[in-house]
Formats: structure tokens, sequence, C-alpha cells
């Protein structure tokens, strides 16, 4: 942590204090996250310096203070925004002292805060994805000063290590590895609200580890926009496959995840090190986003459908355990029904175990956004249907092959539906309900898969 942020945090300190005493009660603070696990890792920070402040956490927009991190991959994680904020503003109606904050990928679009500064008057503290850690700097100059502030950077800056973290599970946690992407994929947004690629430095991020595990943790999730394109800027230049091969080494580290691989970049190396590897989950994630080779290159992908699939067979050749998902778009500007239909031909090739699908939202600043040939509504809703239905079919058998195998299950919660069981997680991610009581949460168990049910399995634990 910066010595700056360090002193930012004891004024806030002070700030919170002196309010719990006028309030005679503590100051509660709810972060709201949308999107993706780097977000969910951000508001682990956002939560952890407010925690170190002296606010109490709370899962409720009642709040004292309510921060939302925001998302704007697709157009409906901004609109879902604006639909809190409308309810948040009638409570700040009964509540004139709550606080009202926004932050993440949506505040780096110039025009989401213009609309915010100039509609949404009730908002106290806008941020960006550069600047979270300012967090106890911005809100106490909101808290003493009484006025609106907005900050807002448009560069990345340094990297901040060292921020405190109020972590979700006790077993597990997000590490970043790098932030921002370069592939300018034509239709995302990413690269220009996270902007571009920095690794961290790999002792920082194993030191990190080893000090996650001496504090309990026994499965970690190593994250960037494009994981194998980690450390070629570094002053001494690491591979991903290095550095995963390192973190393995770590003792008492059991299971070791990563997000998100880019196709054009997953290296052989990488390859070789998973399959010697197994501390790291057989699972990837690995986004095809079209099965078209004019698409992909509209796209700026990188790769054709031939050079996926021959990827994914040297994949589970290496692997054939391994479970693997994508993401697929529907509905890129100028997909015809022939270009829908080589995206169906690789799901049926490979055989997803499940895929994220989503249709085509149009960005602005990016390139697609600009393209002619936007494909009609209904042309789009029929082909997203058509998709779900071949992804979930297939999905629900693929899952059906484990079924008679004991594996080693990461116990994650109670099961919410059926008093009596727990929830865990098997290494290629699908989940078991098993007999067990909360004294198992955060250890491995050995369970036998019993039944699958669709994309789940009840199992029994053995001993
Ligand atoms: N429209 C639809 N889906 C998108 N994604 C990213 N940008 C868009 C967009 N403009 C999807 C991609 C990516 C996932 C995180 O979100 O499939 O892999
Ligand atoms: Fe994550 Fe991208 Fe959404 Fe930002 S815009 S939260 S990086 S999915």
């Amino acid at each position: 942590m910066l010595s700056e942020e360090r002193a930012a945090l004891e004024e806030l300190k002070k700030t919170v204090q002196e309010e719990t005493e006028r309030r005679g009660r503590p100051l509660s603070a709810c972060v709201v996250t949308f999107g993706c696990q780097m977000n969910e890792r951000d508001s682990e920070k956002l939560k952890g310096i407010l925690l170190a402040a002296g606010f109490e956490e709370s899962d409720s927009e009642e709040a004292d203070f309510v921060l939302y991190n925001t998302c704007t991959v697709r157009e409906n994680a901004n609109t879902r925004l604006y639909g809190h904020l409308g309810h948040v503003n009638n409570m700040k109606r009964q509540h004139p002292d709550k606080i009202i904050g926004i932050c993440g990928c949506m505040m780096q679009e110039k025009d989401e805060v213009e609309r915010i500064r100039v509609k949404y008057p009730f908002v106290d503290i806008v941020f960006g994805t550069y600047n979270i850690y300012r967090l106890a700097e911005i809100l106490n100059r909101r808290m003493r000063e009484g006025t609106r502030v907005i900050e807002v950077w448009d560069k990345e800056k340094e990297i901040v290590e060292d921020l405190p973290v109020k972590r979700e599970a006790a077993w597990k946690s997000g590490v970043n590895i790098m932030f921002g992407c370069n592939n300018f994929c034509s239709y995302c947004i990413v690269p220009y609200v996270r902007g571009r690629e920095r690794s961290r430095d790999p002792k920082d991020i194993l030191r990190e580890i080893e000090t996650l595990v001496r504090d309990g943790v026994i499965e970690v999730m190593l994250l960037g926009q494009n994981v194998n394109s980690y450390g070629k800027n570094l002053p001494e230049p690491v591979s991903f496959a290095q550095l995963l091969d390192a973190v393995c080494q770590i003792p008492g580290l059991e299971r070791v995840r990563f997000m998100t691989s880019h196709p054009k970049d997953l290296s052989d190396e990488l390859i070789a090190v998973m399959a010697k590897n197994p501390k790291v989950c057989r699972h990837l994630h690995l986004p095809v986003q079209s099965g078209s080779d004019g698409i992909l290159k509209a796209m700026n992908r990188h790769y054709t459908k031939e050079s996926y699939l021959a990827l994914v067979e040297r994949i589970r050749t290496a692997m054939p355990e391994i479970s693997l998902t994508t993401d697929i778009i529907v509905g890129f500007p100028g997909e015809t029904e022939e270009d829908f239909e080589e995206t169906m031909d690789v799901v049926r090739r490979v055989r997803f175990d499940s895929a994220f699908t989503f249709i085509y939202s149009p960005r602005t600043g990016t390139p697609a956004a600009k393209m002619p040939d936007q494909v009609p509504q209904e042309v789009i809703k029929e082909r997203f249907a058509r998709l779900l239905d071949l992804v979930q079919s297939i999905g629900s058998r693929q899952s059906l092959r484990d079924v008679g195998r004991t594996m080693p299950a990461l116990v994650e919660s109670l099961d919410e539906a059926t008093p009596g069981r727990v929830t865990g997680r098997l290494g290629n991610n699908v989940c078991v309900h098993f007999e067990g009581d909360e004294s198992l949460i955060g250890h491995i168990v050995n369970v036998h898969l019993d039944e699958a049910h669709g994309f789940y399995y009840i199992g029994t634990e053995e001993t």
C-alpha cells in the first residue's frame, strides 16, 4: 500500500469513529458487485478498506454506505445498475445521511459518468477501475466536506500491492496476476475500461499466495483478462506456464484454477505444465465466441475454427478427463445462417461441459458497433434459442460421464435446498450434493458420484 493511502485510511478511520459516536451505533457498508471474477476480487479489496476503516459489513442496500461496483461488458449490465439506483434513491429520501457510491468498469465510460453527474445528483462518490485503492481518501473527503467527489482517471497507473482484503471464503481466494487487456476483440469494451496489460511481479504473486495459504486458503484462482499472455512485458519476462508451475510448488496449496484463457495464446508449454501438476484443476474455460472463420476474423480473434479444434485436441490428448467450458456470442454484425451453423458445429464437435451464451451487445467506442449488417433482434433470438438447446443437451450428457466414480470435492457450503446436505465442487467445476454438516466446509473429501441430475451430482462421502 502507498504511504499516502495508509494515511488516508487512518483519516477515514477517525471520521468513521466520530460518526459512530455521534449516531451511537456502528456505520454499515454494503458493496454490490456486478460482472466478472475480476470485479468480485476488486470488491474484496473495497470491502477490506471499508472494514479496516471501521465500517460493519452489510449485505443490504439499506446500509449507511452503499457502493456499486459496476460492469459494462453488455448493455444489460448498465440497465441493471440504473434499476438499483432508482430503488436506492427512494431509500435515501427517507435517510438523507446515506452515502451512495459507484465505481468499476461502467464509470470508465465518459457518457455514463456525465449521465450520473447530471441526472443522478443523489450519487455522492464516483471513481473508476484504476483508482479503487483511493476509496479511503475519496470517501473521507465526502464525509468531511459533504461535497460530491467524482474522480475517474483515464489511464492506468502503477499496480498497488498489499491492500487490505475481505475474502468471501476462508479456504479459497482469487489472485490477480495481471490487469487490463491488449487484445482489442472488436466487440469488447474491456480494453477501454481496464487499460493496457500490466503483469504483477511473480515474486509478489507467490508471496501473496504463500500468505493466503498460511491463512487457511487451499484453492486459488489466478485472475487476468488473458492469463496466457502473462509476463510478456515484465522487465524479466516470465511465461504463464512458468508462473503456474511455481504456484503449484507452494506447500499446503491443494488446488489451482485460472481464468481467462485466450485460445490464440494457449501454449503447448502450458498444456504440459497443467498435465504434470495434479494440483491444477481439470477445467479450462476457453472462449470460442464463434465457429465461423469470417466472423472470428471480424472479431479480431486471431484463430480459426480448425486451429481452435486442433488446440482442443491437444488439450484432450494431454488430459482426457478435462472439462471444457466456453463463451459464445450470437448475432455479431454480419453473422449469416451459415456462420451460425459453424458455431453449432463447433459445439457439437467439442462437446463443451457448459457454455455461457451471449446475445451480441453493441458497445459505444468499439469497432463492431460501427460495422454494417447488424443482425435483426428476431433472428438473433431464434438462433440464441437453438444454441442454448444444443449447449444444454450436450452439457447435461457430458456431466453424466463421471457417474459411478469417486472424486475429491472441496466442500463450499451447506446445500440450501436440502437440510443435512452439503455442496462440494469437483476439480472440473461440477457440483455434488451429499450428506454432511458444517464441519466439512473448506475441506476436500472423496465423494462417490451416485446419480447425475442435469448439471450436478448427488453423491456419498467415502471414508
Ligand atoms: N456483446 C456480447 N457479449 C460480449 N462479451 C464481451 N463483449 C460482448 C459484447 N459486446 C462476452 C464474451 C466474453 C464474455 C466475458 O462476455 O463472450 O468472453
Ligand atoms: Fe468484468 Fe469486463 Fe464486466 Fe469489467 S466489463 S466487470 S472486466 S466483465
